[in-house]
């Protein structure tokens, strides 16, 4: 049988909320629907009028998120990506949404999107151009900033197409500034690490959380199992800086969920999901919600673990454990008592030999020491294991490029008798470096 010894350091790096951006928005990871990865810069109408970037595309999925239960579970944001403009500004310098495709204006969307419940997201970039060749806002922040204020805009993603990295540190915070400066508060989402990391500079953490809700640190999500490992990979890899960035209000974004479209298989689909709850990652599903199957919807729709990402702590999980092909990855959630947190914890088997793994462990090896005990349940299986020591072992079986997801819910009246969240915020980080030990 296989063992696992993991060694936690606990060391407490606490980030000074007072310094992160606060707009009293994203206080959990944004969840929503946006349209880039699954429908792109489609701007086919007449050849492809139901999958072209177009009011019609927003208001069917605006449609389908409240009717068929997303809304129901947390998914809240419609947003839009590249692709919506016209070319040029109008005569009077503004922006205007793609005449032909968006006929009645994005204010017009914004009421309908409002109409139903939901919020409306938008997407510009700092720079000359979108990535797709648009109009950016460069030279126009003040403006542009008030155009979306007035549209009611809820949420306004910025790329960093055509634009310099070493502007960035300057230009983020200007344009988030024109946005406050509107008075109507929208969700800033940043581009500004991944380009600056693609020049080569070290991105300013420090910065970006006082001036972004949310903010991408890795390459585009592309539909496949590549691309989301690849992720994952980097995620882990490089957790020591990431992680400590993230907390209510600013979170770190490794891009759209792809459950339910061409490239990934049932069980990778349930891995994603598992994952980016772990890492506290906004959910916004990149799909067709008219024709996604329902196995994939289930996961979209999972309860449990979108528990999990939208854990009031506001911790981002870590990789605790790697060796041959599985990986083990913790997040603290609550309940908390005293110095004890609940926690969430992945098994991730990234084999490809065709057969499920077991992983063994006990709760105390994954650092789970609290003396009463934690509830440990599995969050897509529906099995209740009951209370465990931390002593007990428990036992997984994995899939080939699958996960298993528990909870582990400290076990005490204490718990449920004193107040459960507020003496503890704003911890924002509890694990150190974590040691990775072999398989015995
Ligand atoms: C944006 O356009 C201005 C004016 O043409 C130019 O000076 C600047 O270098 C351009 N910025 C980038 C990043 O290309
Ligand atoms: C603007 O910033 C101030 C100071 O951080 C904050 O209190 C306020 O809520 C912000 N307003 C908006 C609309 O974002
Ligand atoms: C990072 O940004 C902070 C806050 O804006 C600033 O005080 C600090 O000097 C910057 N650090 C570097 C290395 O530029």
């Amino acid at each position: 049988m296989l063992r696992i010894l993991l060694v936690l350091v606990v060391a407490a790096v606490i980030i000074d909320q007072n310094q992160a951006l606060e707009n009293g928005l994203a206080r959990t990871p944004p969840m929503g629907w946006l349209a880039w990865e699954r429908f792109r810069c489609n701007t086919d109408c007449k050849n492809d009028p139901d999958n072209c970037i177009s009011d019609q595309l927003f208001r069917t999925m605006t449609d389908i998120v409240v009717s068929e239960g997303y809304a129901a579970v947390g998914y809240e944001y419609i947003n839009i990506d590249d692709c919506w403009l016209e070319k040029e500004r109008d005569f009077n310098g503004q922006l205007v949404a793609d005449r032909q495709r968006f006929p009645y204006g994005m204010k017009s969307l914004a009421n309908y999107v409002h109409s139903k419940g939901l919020k409306f997201g938008i997407y510009e970039d700092y720079g000359n151009y979108t990535c797709a060749g648009y109009p950016g806002v460069l030279g126009y922040l003040e403006n542009d900033a008030a155009l979306f204020a007035s549209w009611d805009v809820d949420y306004v993603k910025l790329d960093g197409c055509y634009a310099h990295p070493s502007e960035m540190d300057q230009g983020y915070p200007e344009f988030g500034f024109h946005l406050n400066q509107t008075g109507r508060a929208m969700i800033y989402s940043c581009s500004w690490p991944v380009y600056q990391i693609y020049a080569g500079m070290q991105p300013n953490f420090s910065s970006i959380i006082q001036h972004c809700n949310l903010w991408r640190n890795f390459d585009d999500i592309q539909d496949s199992w590549s691309s989301v490992e690849s992720i994952i990979d980097y995620y882990g890899n490089n957790q020591d800086v990431i992680v400590p960035n993230a907390g209510p209000g600013h979170w770190n974004d490794p891009d759209m969920l792809i459950v339910g479209n061409f490239g990934l298989s049932y069980e990778q689909s349930k891995t994603q999901m598992a994952i980016w709850a772990i890492l506290a990652a906004p959910l916004l599903m990149s799909v067709d919600l008219r024709t996604i199957r329902p196995e994939y919807k289930a996961i979209l729709q999972n309860k449990k673990i979108i528990e999990v990402d939208q854990d009031p702590l506001g911790i981002q999980g870590r990789r605790i454990y790697k060796h041959k092909g599985i990986e083990i990855w913790a997040r603290p959630i609550t309940p908390t008592y005293q110095n004890y947190y609940s926690y969430a914890i992945a098994f991730l088997n990234r084999r490809t030999d065709g057969t499920p793994s077991d992983v063994s462990v006990t709760l105390k090896e994954l650092g789970l020491q609290y003396p009463g005990g934690y509830r440990v349940e599995d969050l897509y299986e529906d099995v209740d294991y009951g209370v465990l020591t931390p002593q007990t072992k428990i036992k997984v079986k994995v899939n080939p490029s699958g996960v298993v997801i528990l909870r582990c819910d400290l076990q005490s009246e204490d718990v449920y008798a004193s107040n459960r969240y507020s003496q503890y915020a704003p911890l924002n980080q509890v694990y150190g470096k974590s040691r990775h030990n072999s398989f015995k």
